[in-house]
């Protein structure tokens, strides 16, 4: 009965989320708060605001606590329970700022507000390989949504770190290796998020590309490198996305911490792209009181630090320095006109209710759209014509993994399977492997009735090869739990995977493996099975988007967004800089660890093309049901390079195709880039004319002396082409020279 008038009430809840959020309507301020006056720019409405603050009220709004139990420190009481609370202050309606994270859904740690589940979103990894923009702006819309109605006001979103390391146990939160397909759609999902008037962070800033030691590894590259790279996707992804916060970065670059890095900070962030929001800390990030000169606005998380340098020591200094007293005004303007230019003050987070079924849709598409068809021997898949299906391993009669540490969310559904993990030290407690529940076992069931399904846990390679012997098909599902905080050591698949993988190909030949991972992983198995599914942590509604990939409902679209290698020895980093030092924070910060990036800015693709090596499966590469053909290459060189050409869907079904545009040389030497890509949806026999058009630093190289893009005039060489590794279209354009900006 209770249940009834629940599900009732939920449903006209669900009705009247249909009506979008209603547009902030300029309205009079009362006179009292002329800062509330929507006509105004957010700088302006910033500086009245300032005006009316002292320097007391201005302190508080420069660091804060964590808003759950840390420590033995309670969060403050007014804190809805999440990552980070700022104070703030009522008396002139600056809210308190409630930071939830984040990537892959609004996350409860530790079930700080008990049972509160939120869709859980598929891994950032898995919305890079869908290359559809679009849906990574809806992705962030529903993300932004949730937060808002639960009453967050500040996302720790936008993870935009390049994966230079396939090791890395946070990729699963970023979006791949190339500094324009992350730009663009970290930039697409921050735009999603801050529609619904909540801030999106991006983090972090910068080069924090791996979890070894990421409390002291000190990344080495220099000002062109990493200006061509990482900072690249930065600088994209806050052009396209504007988030109001930039979260910097745990590990030391170039000798001095990210969060107290003029060079980054104060240099690039502010000088050079003009960033007019407030940086935030990470987490225990915080190293002295300087930092505030160098760049930092905001401590977050203050009991992880080793005192609370925003606290006392900032104001003493400000008492006592001028200099500082600036400073002050500086970082507090930063932080309030980015929460004018937001929304979040004039349409304040409320807690209301969400619509979960329509999140949830939004959940599937990008699993749907972000899984790779890795291989597809013989047409295998779609399934078609089965009468007998092992399904074998990964937990798949209970659900999908999701990754580990701060971005762990609990599913609406709840937390389903729970496995916590061994180990210990500061960094224990997020150590929790957990299924959502949403079983791909029971989708394939439900998808193909009249079925006759065998289950095998896939615990001994021997008993889930007879499971598969006499059926139609194998299914492995395979999975990697990858998490912050821990890299994995090497690329093979945990708990002996590989060795059941073999077993039950061995038995049979038709064997589909379902790969349910954070990142590549190396498959010495791959030339016996037939078909290979690469579905990351495919989120609360994984098990029907897998389902109605293997059987044909949706034909799949997804490229990679990361090449994956033969073998570690393909990587620039052999081992893992740093293995085996302790994840846990050092007690001497004065002993960094060197992390030299010889690759420079050739991050995975661009380093296997320098180094002339082939990997498993190269970045951009993804299969569909049907096929695509490109002709009538047209490129329009000038100021910039305009690349026009048509694709057609040669093949029987419909399908989306996602067509990239690489350069490939500049004046004769090598210098393979994306530099456009688009996704269409094209049905049998239809075909669609695709223009892009380059952005010219991806065109350049950074000139360090005169600091600035320089463009150097010449033949550039084009490829189009299904991945970085084939190209079915070649052509040149003639660029002038010239200069962009730094
Ligand atoms: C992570 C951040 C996260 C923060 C708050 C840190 O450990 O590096 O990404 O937003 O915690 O949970």
């Amino acid at each position: 009965m209770i249940r009834n008038r629940r599900s009732r009430l939920a449903a006209w809840f669900a009705l009247l989320l249909l009506v979008p959020p209603l547009p902030v309507a300029a309205r009079p301020a009362a006179p009292d708060r002329p800062w509330m006056d929507r006509n105004l720019d957010p700088d302006q409405r910033a500086r009245l605001l300032m005006a009316a603050m002292t320097t007391e009220e201005k302190l508080t709004l420069v660091h804060g606590p964590m808003g759950r139990p840390r420590l033995g420190i309670a969060p403050p009481e007014r804190a809805l329970g999440s990552a980070g609370f700022i104070f703030g202050i009522p008396r002139l309606g600056i809210p308190d700022l409630q930071e939830a994270d984040a990537s892959v859904g609004v996350t409860n740690p530790g079930n700080v507000r008990p049972g509160d589940g939120a869709t859980a979103f598929p891994a950032t990894i898995a919305l890079a390989s869908s290359w559809n923009r679009t849906l990574a702006y809806s992705g962030g819309a529903a993300l932004g949504d949730e937060s808002w109605r639960k009453g967050f006001n500040v996302l720790l979103a936008g993870g935009t770190n390049l994966v230079r390391e396939p090791r890395n146990g946070r990729n699963f939160e970023y979006m791949g290796e190339d500094p324009l397909l992350a730009g663009s759609l970290v930039g697409d999902h921050i735009r999603g998020i801050q529609s619904q008037n909540v801030v999106s962070t991006i983090k972090h800033f910068a080069f924090n590309n791996q979890e070894t030691a990421r409390f002291s590894v000190d990344v080495q590259i220099g000002d062109a490198a990493a200006r061509e790279s990482d900072l690249l996707a930065f600088e994209l992804a806050i052009e396209g996305g504007k988030p109001g916060s930039v979260m910097c970065a745990y590990q030391l670059v170039d000798g001095r911490y990210s969060c107290e890095n003029d060079w980054l900070l104060n240099q690039i962030l502010r000088k050079d792209w003009g960033y007019p929001g407030w940086v935030m800390s990470d987490w225990g990030a915080v190293h002295s009181t300087e930092a505030a000169l160098n760049g930092l606005d905001q401590e977050s998380g203050e009991q992880l630090d080793r005192q609370v340098y925003f606290g006392q020591p900032l104001t003493d200094a400000v008492a006592k320095d001028p200099k500082y007293r600036a400073q002050l005004d500086l970082m507090v303007h930063r932080i309030l006109r980015s929460l004018f230019a937001t929304g979040v003050m004039d349409r304040p987070a409320t807690r209301s209710p969400i619509d979960y079924a329509a999140n949830s849709r939004v959940s599937q598409s990008i699993a749907e759209e972000g899984s790779v068809l890795l291989k597809n021997e013989g047409g295998l898949l779609p399934l078609a014509g089965v009468k007998k299906v092992a399904v074998i391993g990964g937990n798949a009669q209970f659900g999908v993994p999701s990754g580990g540490g701060s971005a762990n969310t609990t599913a609406i559904e709840g937390p389903g399977l729970q496995i916590p993990v061994m180990g210990w030290g500061t960094l224990g407690s997020p150590r929790l492997m957990v299924f959502h529940p949403s079983s791909p076992l029971e989708a394939l069931r439900e998808a193909m009735p009249g079925v006759e399904f065998v289950v095998n846990n896939g615990d001994y390679p021997s008993s889930a090869a007879i499971a598969a012997k006499d059926a139609d098909v194998a299914i492995v599902f395979a999975t990697q739990w990858t998490t912050e905080s821990y890299d994995v050591p090497d690329l093979t698949l945990p708990h002996g995977q590989d060795a059941l993988i073999a077993a039950v190909a061995a038995a049979n030949p038709k064997t589909v493996v379902v790969l349910e991972t954070g990142g590549p992983v190396t498959m010495p198995w791959l030339g016996q099975v037939s078909a290979v599914l690469e579905a990351w942590y495919a989120g609360n509604r994984g098990g029907p988007a897998i389902a109605n990939l293997l059987t044909g409902r949706v034909n799949p679209s997804g490229r990679l967004a990361v090449s994956f290698p033969v073998s570690e020895a393909q990587l620039p980093r052999p081992s893992l800089t740093g293995w085996g030092t302790s994840a846990d924070r050092p007690s001497n910060y004065d002993h960094p660890i060197p992390l030299p990036y010889a690759e420079g800015a050739d991050v995975g693709y661009r380093w296997y093309a320098r180094k002339g090596l082939t990997p498993l499966f190269p970045f951009g590469h993804g299969l569909s049901y049907t096929s695509f053909a490109y002709s009538d290459l047209e490129v329009r060189g000038g100021r910039t390079l305009e690349v026009s050409f048509t694709v057609c869907n040669t093949g029987e079904r419909t399908g989306a195709d996602v067509p990239q545009v690489y350069l490939t040389s500049i004046a004769g030497s090598p210098e393979p880039r994306l530099i456009g890509f688009d996704k269409v949806r094209l049905a049998p026999g239809e075909t669609r004319r695709v223009t892009v058009t380059a952005d010219p630093r991806l065109l350049a190289h950074f000139d360090e002396k005169g600091h600035r893009w320089r463009v150097a005039g010449g033949s550039y060489g084009v490829a189009v082409g299904a991945s970085s590794a084939s190209f079915s279209l070649t052509g040149s354009g003639a660029v002038t020279a010239g200069f962009v900006k730094p």
